[in-house]
C-alpha cells in the first residue's frame, strides 16, 4: 500500500515535472535488474546514446540498473503507472501481465540454438507476441538476447537425479515452475535481486541463468559448482507503455524507432561472447567447479523434461507451441 501511493505520488511529480516547459527534453526512464555490464545492461546503454543523438537532445534516457529503482514485479506496476517509460524483463515475467504465451520461451530445450530462437523472435511469431500485449496497455517494441541458461548449486549436477529435493531459484514462470518440478526438485520463485543473499544464506541450494547474469551478481562466490547444460533460453522483450509511445511527436518516434533498431542489433550481437566472457572470468576466479555435462546425462535432461512441453500446452497454446517447433524443424519425438 505505501508503495502503492509512493509509486503514485512519483508518477504525479514526473507528470508535473514534465509538463514544466516545452523545451524540456522528454525523459525516459529505463529501469532494469541486471548489472550495466551484461547484454541487457549494455544494450540499454547503448539505446540511451544512440536514441539521445539521434534526438539531438530532445529525448534524455536515464538508465537504472541493477534494480536500483524497482525490483522485477514493482517494475511492471511502475511502468503502468507512468512512473518508468521503458523495460525490458525476461520473457519469463510476462505471466503477471496475463500474457502466459511469452513463457513458449521457457521450455526445456525448444531452441537447438541462438539461430533456431531468431527465426521466431525476429520472425512473424515474434511480432505477433509483440502485438498481443498492446490490448493490456504494453507496446512491445523489440526482443534482446542474452542466452541459453545452466544451472548452478551447492552439489555437482550431473544429470536430472541431483536436483531431486534441491530448492531452486526461478523467475516468476509456471513453466520454470513446471521444469524444476519435472526435475524433482523445489521450485521457489524469487525475485532476481534476493538471488545472491538467498543461495548466500541458503534458503536455496542453487539457481538457473546465463552465465553473464550469474557472474555479474557474483553468484559463483557462493555456488561452487555450474553445470553447463544450456536447456533453456532466457531473453527479453523490450516495452514501454503504449500511451507513452503513441503520445511521442512521431518523428521523434521514428528516430526513437531507429535507436532501438541498433540497440537491439547490438545486444544481439554481443550476447554470445558476453556470456563466453563471463564463464572464462568464473573459471578464473577458481571458486566454481565447472562441470560439462556428458552425452548421458544430457539425454537424460531431455528426457527428463520434454513431458514439460505437454504439460504446459494449454497454458501457452498448442498452436503457439506447434508454430514454433514448425518454424525452428524442432522434434519433439527425436529425445
Ligand atoms: C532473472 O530474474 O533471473 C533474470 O531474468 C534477470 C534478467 O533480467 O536477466
Amino acid at each position: 500500500m505505501k508503495y502503492r501511493m509512493l509509486s503514485w505520488l512519483f508518477a504525479l511529480m514526473v507528470g508535473l515535472v514534465g509538463s514544466a516547459a516545452a523545451s524540456d527534453p522528454i525523459v525516459i526512464r529505463f529501469s532494469h535488474v541486471v548489472a550495466p555490464d551484461t547484454p541487457k545492461g549494455k544494450a540499454a546503454d547503448y539505446f540511451k546514446q544512440r536514441a539521445e543523438a539521434l534526438t539531438e537532445g530532445r529525448v534524455r534516457v536515464e538508465v537504472y540498473p541493477n534494480s536500483t529503482l524497482y525490483k522485477d514485479r514493482e517494475e511492471m506496476e511502475a511502468l503502468q503507472l507512468g512512473a518508468v517509460q521503458m523495460l525490458a524483463p525476461s520473457l519469463a515475467k510476462f505471466g503477471v501481465l496475463g500474457v502466459a504465451e511469452f513463457e513458449v520461451f521457457d521450455l526445456p530445450f525448444i531452441f537447438d540454438d541462438a539461430e533456431a530462437l531468431a527465426k521466431v523472435t525476429r520472425g512473424p511469431i515474434g511480432r505477433r507476441l509483440l502485438a498481443s500485449l498492446e490490448p493490456r496497455g504494453i507496446k512491445g517494441l523489440a526482443f534482446w538476447d542474452n542466452g541459453f541458461k545452466s544451472f548452478s548449486a551447492n552439489t555437482p549436477i550431473h544429470g536430472p537425479a541431483d536436483l531431486i529435493g534441491k530448492r531452486m531459484r526461478i523467475q516468476p514462470s509456471k513453466v520454470l515452475e513446471t521444469q524444476m518440478q519435472a526435475l524433482g526438485a523445489v521450485p521457489h520463485m524469487m525475485a532476481f535481486s534476493e538471488v545472491y543473499d538467498a543461495l548466500r544464506i541458503g534458503i536455496v541450494d542453487g539457481t538457473e541463468n546465463p552465465h553473464s547474469n550469474l557472474y555479474t551478481q557474483r553468484m559463483h562466490e557462493v555456488q561452487p559448482y555450474i553445470t553447463l547444460t544450456d536447456h533453456g533460453y532466457l531473453g527479453y522483450a523490450v516495452i514501454t507503455s503504449k500511451k507513452f509511445w503513441d503520445g511521442l511527436p512521431r518523428g521523434i518516434r521514428r528516430q526513437l524507432e531507429q535507436a532501438m533498431r541498433e540497440a537491439s542489433d547490438f545486444a544481439n550481437r554481443i550476447a554470445r561472447e558476453e556470456n563466453e566472457r563471463a564463464i572464462a572470468a568464473v573459471r578464473a576466479a577458481g571458486t566454481t567447479e565447472i562441470v560439462e555435462l556428458d552425452a548421458v546425462g544430457r539425454e537424460a535432461f531431455k528426457r527428463a523434461l520434454l513431458p514439460v512441453h505437454g504439460a504446459m500446452a494449454e497454458r501457452i497454446g498448442v498452436k503457439l507451441i506447434e508454430a514454433i517447433y514448425r518454424e525452428t524443424g524442432f522434434d519433439p519425438n527425436a529425445f
